[in-house]
């Protein structure tokens, strides 16, 4: 049989290829199990960027609890209660969650591109991991566990609407919703650290400074893949905005991390131009 036709791996069995063990974590249900697998793909691991994977079903693998419901029934509570911040860090958390589930998606999904490719978004996983362990250990400090609160998975619906194309993938995760990220991190912080959580607050930090790294991730290969594809980027991503139903980004901006993550000022002129109504900084 041809190696870039093989199915994944049964349970139980580790492949060799670092994009069969991202695709083995993110087929994982619980999350000790997951991040456990994040952890153990090795940097020697045997990569094949060609390789062709049947894809599994039930993906992604996540645990019973929480329970998912629509964005708008997830509540938002008072930050000056311990259960109202438990609240918003688990809404974070959660986050997380999907985000390390995005990273190996785009690990095993899709092939045939450079080796610098996958090294950067094993890097990506691995920071998710470590980003989800930062606030379910704070939620456990807090009383909590993952798993309390009920949560939505909007992140994880546009993984399956642009599961067939990477270009959308990159504009539409890493470059629109994780710079969502960067702009809504700064407010987030505030908050906890206005209600005296200094601890929340520096785990709301550390976020901010890795994902400024993930959108610069999502940057370099979307422009790579414009660039090969002969698309004027800023043309293509309204493109695809529209087509895909990206959510309409709205202000305020967090220009300096946008710029640290390499949107160029024609990009950030294309963002506040979109802006009707409200007045971005
Ligand atoms: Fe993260
Ligand atoms: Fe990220």
């Amino acid at each position: 049989m041809d190696s870039n036709t093989m199915p994944a791996m049964p349970r139980g069995h580790v492949d060799d290829c670092l994009r069969g063990q991202a695709l083995a974590a993110l087929a994982a249900q619980e999350w000790p199990e997951k991040m456990a697998a994040v952890r153990g793909i090795a940097d020697s691991a045997l990569l094949d960027c060609q390789r062709e994977f049947a894809a599994p079903a039930g993906l992604p693998g996540r645990p019973q609890r929480p329970e998912l419901v629509a964005p708008a029934q997830v509540k938002h509570r008072s930050m000056a209660t311990v259960e109202g911040r438990a609240a918003l860090l688990h809404a974070l958390a959660h986050i997380e969650f999907n985000a390390v589930n995005l990273a190996l998606d785009v690990l095993w999904r899709f092939a045939g591109m450079p080796e610098t490719f996958y090294r950067d978004w094993l890097r990506v996983a691995r920071e998710e991991a470590y980003h989800f362990d930062l606030l379910r250990q704070r939620l456990v400090a807090l009383g909590h566990a993952y798993g309390d609160f009920p949560a939505h998975n909007g992140l994880w619906d546009m993984a399956e609407r642009t599961s067939a194309d990477l270009l959308a993938r990159l504009a539409l995760v890493p470059r629109t919703l994780e710079a969502r990220g960067l702009d809504a991190s700064p407010m987030i912080r505030n908050k906890l650290a206005g209600a005296g959580d200094a601890e929340s607050a520096a785990i709301v930090d550390i976020i901010l400074r890795d994902e400024i790294g993930h959108v610069a991730i999502g940057n370099q290969w979307f422009k790579h893949l414009c660039a090969q594809a002969g698309k004027e980027p800023v043309a293509c991503y309204a493109e695809l905005a529209q087509r895909y139903g990206a959510p309409r980004l709205r202000g305020p901006f967090n220009l300096e991390a946008r710029r640290a993550a390499g949107f160029d000022d024609a990009e950030l002129a294309a963002l506040q131009a979109d802006q009707p109504e409200v007045n971005s900084r």
